[in-house]
């Protein structure tokens, strides 16, 4: 099965050609100049992005992929969640090409694409995850989405049977990252500068607490770590570097302390057997190394996307998520505030 993704949730354009798992191409365009001065995503601007970049985006996929639209049997497109009038490109793209070269049509939670990002696989990989969906020893299985805009832990049954058993009630973790790292002067987006900077950071030199010790569930709340930012920021007027690393690696602590935490929580008395990561923030080295560590003394196997292209936004995942999905006719609109639990 061939087919042709397109996701335009947030503000990078992005297609890809699948066959199966297999990631035949997969183009990204972002213009992360037109926000840089707003400090965080503008919708309008990345709107306008996505309306002149998605034509060339399109054809560049199919030219990778060495393929033409008569070999592309599916198109597939994020219809959920994200930035209502960025969704809106990439749908009305999507059903046009799908009526111009009939092709059927497959809409995609953005959020199972981060879930189920861990099964694609490189051209030519001989063996990867991709043999585990077919592996029932992996379900159920935790799913843990760390991304820019969302932060939940999903519990799967099996491809397409998903419970939310905790999220966060604010901010995202990545959005934390981006707004702390914006205080601290790292630019935007700021998660891959300050865990950079943190590495210098000096341990005990600065604290933070850890959000929500007190409540029993698996939710969780990142916003209180930017008030303990501005706060700790506001009594540092002259932030030095060596400033700035402590206070990037006290919150990054804190952050990683509060999801692992709140991980507990999520498995306790369900049964599990392997732990699914997806999203940007699992670029973080030291993120991945919690989540490791947390799955060695849990006795559960952690999986990740094989390619840090794979954890940000991408349209390979779409296509991968599309797989076990049916197509539908294109009357379907939008859906900025789709939940993995509305999947079917
Ligand atoms: O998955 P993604 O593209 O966002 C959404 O789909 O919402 O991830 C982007 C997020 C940003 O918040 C970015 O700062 C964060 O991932 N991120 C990181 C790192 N690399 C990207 N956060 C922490 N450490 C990193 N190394």
């Amino acid at each position: 099965m061939i087919i042709l993704a397109i996701d335009t949730s947030f503000d990078d354009t992005a297609v890809a050609v699948v066959s199966d798992t297999t990631i035949l191409s997969s183009v990204l365009s972002t213009d992360l100049s037109a926000h840089l001065e707003y400090g965080g995503v503008v919708p309008r601007l990345a709107r306008a992005s996505h309306e002149a970049n998605i034509d060339g985006v399109i054809s560049l996929a199919l030219i990778r992929a060495h393929l033409t639209w008569k070999e592309i049997d599916r198109i597939a497109v994020t219809q959920g969640p994200g930035l209502s009038i960025c969704l809106g490109v990439g749908i009305a793209k999507a059903k046009e090409l799908a009526k111009k070269y009939t092709k059927p049509l497959i809409p995609v939670n953005h959020l199972e694409g981060h879930l189920l990002s861990f099964l694609a696989k490189r051209k030519q990989k001989i063996s990867s995850n991709n043999e585990l969906v077919h592996d029932e020893h992996i379900f159920p299985l935790l799913g843990i989405i760390l991304s820019g805009g969302n932060t939940q832990f999903v519990h799967a049954k099996k491809i397409g049977e998903y419970t939310i058993v905790g999220k966060t009630l604010d901010d995202a973790m990545g959005e934390a990252y981006d707004k702390i790292g914006r205080m601290l002067g790292l630019g935007y987006p700021a998660g891959p500068f300050l865990e950079k900077i943190a590495r210098e950071g000096i341990p005990g030199s600065v604290t933070f607490p850890v959000p929500m010790r007190q409540t029993h569930t698996a939710d969780m709340s990142f916003s209180g770590l930017k008030t303990a930012a501005s706060r700790i920021i506001a009594a540092h007027p002259d932030l030095d570097r060596q400033t700035i690393a402590n206070i990037a690696f006290a919150f990054q602590t804190s952050a990683i302390k509060h999801l692992t935490e709140k991980l507990e929580k999520a498995i306790e008395g369900r049964e599990i057997s392997a732990l699914v990561v997806g999203g940007g923030v699992i670029k973080n080295l030291e993120v991945r190394k919690a989540l490791r560590s947390f799955g060695k003394r849990h006795g559960l196997p952690v999986f990740f996307p094989y390619s840090p292209r794979l954890c940000t936004d991408n349209a390979a995942m779409i296509g991968v998520a599309a797989l076990s999905h049916t197509p539908t006719t294109d009357d379907f609109d939008r859906q900025p505030n789709f939940t993995l639990e509305q999947v079917s």
